[in-house]
């Protein structure tokens, strides 16, 4: 969603911002704009449309300034154009704001202003911001740092904000709460963002500002305080990014790269964590309460979208191995009802950006009910991460298509590590069973690199169904949250309706869609359900259906029923989700493209969902 950047220092501010808006184009936006102070006077320039729109529109501006700051916008109050698009002006202009989060508290807010003589230009909750922002200013003459901080008091909502006044131009202001901002700390310059990819060129040195806290960067010094006006030291941390890490390295789409890594990011993934000759497995990041979660009497999962996803395969691994009961919850859910925590419940989040609001939030409802809170992220440094009791850390580097691929393998990576960690200090699996699954885990990531192999022959089938209206994805047990995340990739990136189901399901309703025009992609590898599975194909086949089959190697059965059949290796059951998404990955990649669809960023979708 709404991506941040902001410049003050020796450089020209407006190509670091415009490159800045480029690396953050992949968290979806709709429109770009920037602020530059120049000839005494604040100028916003800014276009509805992509950050290439934008750039044309500056052409043969003077754009000389040092300090300045840029916005990608993701509508939310308003629809995208000119005008919604961000910078805001103050009444005055002298004043600017970016804003990513929601002013829940805006509409009475504008109506006081406006009874007061403030005339507003845009539909959006930003403007009313800057709007109250200089109001408290004139009416307390006191200094702009001072009227932020009281403005921030009487707003509801979530933000991320960045100021700037055309009578202070060497001057950053900005703040926090429930949306990301980190601050990058060059020689004499200084770097805002909402996450580090677009710093990373300049410095790996980051502060992350916490909820709460107001940044002014002044005079080459970075201060910072939080709402109570108490001084606090900037925590200055090291980004253990690699820049190639952020560009596309010679593939087509962000989505690709990252499909064609999980090989290495599953290897980063169990480095250090899994020797199996030793029969050692740990996470560095469960230490204080391990205890915790080996004795919990239930395990409450929060997460959204994919993540939610890979919180139902944990919900099958947690119950399989540890036999502690499990819940996986839509955090919007959770968060919204008066869900019941009791001693003993302990709570995993999942999210690859850590900064998803309706999993903060829930994170936030849990920790009040006093459940201890274990953050499984990618993002190093994020606001979940943060703001968990212990947690793991992906190691995936950072995911930039916004359709989630390597990041929900390695969440069932580190998911199916902690089961096992339980399972083994609860004495509940076997020594041989343990051992078995530690060389499962080392072997993960070469069976990937094989069923990547398939990629050609996946091409075919996209060729095959890539004009179809609907499809329908089945799995079961361990299987059935693949059919699901298998479902979601289709149609984010492709815009095909795709529902995903447990095959037994099938027969209470969307049994009646099957005819010969529904693709049918069955999850039907040899497990436990293996039987079961190949009677649900047989179902659909009675109807017609095409089905595409994802089955074990060197099956034969399911060849002679299935119209495709596509093999990934063999692995133990509960760790089979990590091969059989992969061929389901890259069948939503390759209709996609050849639909012509804008794979990397989606219309309508963004990568961190920092709105509720
Ligand atoms: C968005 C993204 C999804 C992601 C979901 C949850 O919808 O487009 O790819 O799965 O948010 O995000 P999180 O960062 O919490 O995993």
């Amino acid at each position: 969603m709404c991506g941040i950047v902001a410049y003050i220092g020796h450089r020209q501010a407006c190509p670091i911002i415009l490159k800045g808006l480029k690396r953050l184009e992949y968290r979806g936006y709709d429109s770009a704009g920037v602020a530059l102070i120049n000839s005494d006077s604040l100028n916003i320039y800014k276009k509805k449309g992509k950050v290439s729109e934008l750039e044309k529109f500056l052409e043969g501006k003077d754009l000389s300034s040092t300090i300045g700051m840029g916005h990608t916008r993701w509508a939310t109050h308003g629809e995208p154009n000119d005008r919604n698009a961000h910078p805001h002006y103050s009444n005055s202009k002298g004043i600017a704001i970016i804003h990513n989060g929601i002013i829940e508290n805006y509409d009475s807010l504008k109506k006081d202003l406006q009874m007061r003589g403030h005339t507003f230009h845009s539909d959006t909750d930003s403007e009313v911001f800057i709007h109250l922002i200089e109001d408290v200013y004139e009416n307390n003459h006191c200094s702009l740092e001072e009227a932020v901080r009281i403005a921030l008091t009487m707003v509801v909502g979530a933000y991320a904000i960045v100021i700037m006044s055309k009578d202070h131009p060497n001057q950053l202001i900005a703040a926090r709460k429930g949306s990301p901002l980190v601050i990058g700390v060059g020689i004499d310059e200084f770097f805002l963002a909402s996450d580090a990819t677009p710093i990373i060129e300049y410095t790996n040195e980051v502060v992350y500002l916490n909820d709460f806290e107001v940044a002014v960067i002044k005079d080459n010094k970075l201060s910072i305080k939080n709402i109570e006006d108490k001084t606090t030291t900037p925590y200055i941390q090291k980004l253990d990014m690699e820049l190639d890490s952020i560009e596309k390295g010679g593939y087509t789409h962000f989505m690709l790269k990252e499909i064609f890594e999980q090989p290495r990011s599953i290897t980063d993934c169990l480095r250090g964590r899994v020797i199996s000759a030793q029969g050692h497995l740990a996470l560095g990041g469960i230490r204080q309460y391990a205890n915790k979660l080996v004795n919990a009497d239930r395990i409450i999962i929060l997460a959204c979208g994919t993540s939610w996803h890979s919180g139902l395969v944990a919900e099958y691994l947690f119950e399989e191995y540890t036999r502690i009961p499990v819940e996986v919850e839509y955090a919007s859910e959770f968060r919204y009802r008066n869900p019941i925590v009791r001693e003993g419940d302990v709570v995993i989040a999942i999210s690859q950006s850590g900064e998803t609001a309706d999993t903060l939030a829930a994170i936030e409802l849990a920790k009040s009910k006093g459940a201890i809170i274990f953050g499984v992220c990618n993002v190093v440094g994020s606001s979940i991460a943060r703001t968990s009791h212990e947690g793991a850390y992906l190691h995936a580097g950072p995911e930039i298509g916004v359709a989630s691929t390597k990041a929900f393998t390695g969440q069932v990576t580190v998911l199916a590590m902690m089961a096992i960690i339980v399972a083994n200090k609860k004495g509940i699996i076997t020594e041989s069973k343990y051992q078995e699954l530690l060389v499962d885990l080392e072997n993960i990531p070469k069976k990937i690199e094989k069923a990547l192999l398939l990629n050609d022959s996946i091409k075919v089938v996209a060729k095959e169904f890539k004009d179809a209206k609907n499809f329908l994805y089945l799995g079961r047990g361990f299987n059935f949250p693949v059919a699901l995340e298998g479902a979601l990739k289709l149609k984010e990136i492709s815009y095909i309706h795709a529902e995903g189901y447990p095959a037994a399901e099938m027969k209470h309703g969307p049994i009646a869609l099957i005819d010969e025009e529904m693709p049918v992609v069955v999850i039907a590898l040899q497990d436990s359900s293996y039987e079961k599975i190949v009677s649900n194909i047989q179902e659909v086949r009675a109807r017609r259906g095409r089905v595409i089959a994802i089955v074990s190697e060197g099956d034969t059965q399911i060849k002679e029923m299935a119209e495709f059949v596509i093999e990934v290796p063999k692995i133990s059951e509960a760790l089979s989700p990590l091969l059989s998404v992969i061929p389901l990955q890259l069948l939503a990649y390759h209709i996609a493209v050849m639909r012509g669809c804008n794979v990397d960023q989606p219309r309508n979708l963004a990568k961190s969902v920092t709105v509720e």
